[in-house]
């Protein structure tokens, strides 16, 4: 399966398809491979292109998401073959998919999503060094290495959870917004995507996640002294584009709060409130980045005095078109 398919393409809703948007970034940079994230709803009206070479990967923590399972079966019909990662066992796109990988994350009863996220990218890892591997893009060494990497996620996580109430002091910085933004290049951007979903889900402030670079094209002209702006730099190579974007929001009034890899943040602490997230390497750093972003959307929702969860308006599992 993993060495045969020439196409990779990802259908999936709300934070699992936040997870295969790290997908994406991970296979382009690492497999070179074309692949694709489809939010599940929009699938079979955008006339995808796929057939027997394609690799269709449906996630879902529920594996009963209308969307997602029709988007499923209709890939299934025009021949391709489809990988499910699913955390409820025995669930409707499980029993329906080719082939399944369980995220093991336990019952997940808030309806936010979290540890089906932080899992579901574990799972994704886990694919890239499998299909790195067969398809002879890295050898036992890298591969072993890649893992091991892997394995340091719960200690780095550990670690996010004990500095907790340095994110419950820059989540006050947040607290009276009425709309954020959160900026971010490459997977800094992905992981903000499911940030600022986040957020609005528990604390329903109007979050969005912008492309850095592209907040010059028009989004620039809402930042004021009155929209705080949330960024996450941890990719060594876009730091300082990343770090001229926040000066350009600085500039304009508004209070930046930073999520930046700790070996790289400098002195930065002196001009903007700081959260600093242990490191792994770059392209790992969304794991502690996502607890932390996590952590925020909480301390917002808790100190606002909000069900954390059970968001108004939503319901844990989504069977309806
Ligand atoms: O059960 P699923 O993973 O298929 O659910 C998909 C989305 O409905 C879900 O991730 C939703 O966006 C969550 N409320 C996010 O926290």
């Amino acid at each position: 399966l993993f060495t045969e398919c020439e196409h990779i393409c990802i259908v999936a809703c709300g934070t699992a398809m936040h997870a295969g948007l790290v997908a994406q970034a991970l296979v382009k940079s690492i497999l070179h491979m074309h692949i694709e994230v489809q939010m599940a709803s929009e699938f079979m009206y955008s006339d995808p292109v796929i057939d027997e070479k394609t690799l269709v990967i449906a996630v879902s923590q529920s594996g009963e998401t209308i969307d997602t399972l029709e988007a499923m079966k209709y890939a299934k019909n025009r021949g391709a073959k489809c990988l499910a990662i699913i955390n409820v066992k025995g669930s409707s796109i499980a029993r329906e998919s080719d082939y399944v990988l369980y995220t093991n994350a336990g019952p997940e009863i808030a309806v936010a999503s979290t540890k089906a996220y932080t899992t579901q990218l574990a799972v994704f890892y886990l694919i890239v060094a499998r299909m790195a591997h067969s398809r002879g893009v890295f050898d036992d060494a890298q591969t072993q290495s890649f893992v091991r990497e892997l394995q340091r996620t719960p200690e780095v996580m550990k670690k996010v959870l004990e500095r907790r109430r340095d994110i419950h002091v820059v989540a006050k910085k947040v607290l009276g917004a009425k709309d954020l933004f959160m900026i971010g290049r490459g997977l800094d951007y992905s992981i903000l995507l499911e940030g600022s979903l986040k957020l609005k889900e528990v604390s329903y402030i109007h979050s969005e996640a912008y492309a850095s670079g592209e907040l010059k094209h028009g989004p620039i002209a809402l930042i004021t002294q009155d929209t705080p702006v949330v960024a996450t730099v941890t990719q060594e190579k876009l730091m300082s584009k990343e770090l001229s974007n926040i000066k350009e929001v600085k500039s304009r009034g508004a209070d930046v709060v930073v999520f930046i890899k700790e070996s790289i943040v400098g002195d930065l602490a002196k001009e903007y409130e700081i959260f600093t997230l242990p490191d792994m390497q770059d392209e790992f750093m969304v794991l502690p980045a996502s607890v932390a972003l996590q952590l925020l959307a909480y301390y917002v929702s808790s100190d606002k005095g909000f069900d954390v969860d059970k968001p108004r308006n939503l319901a844990k599992v989504v069977t309806v078109e």
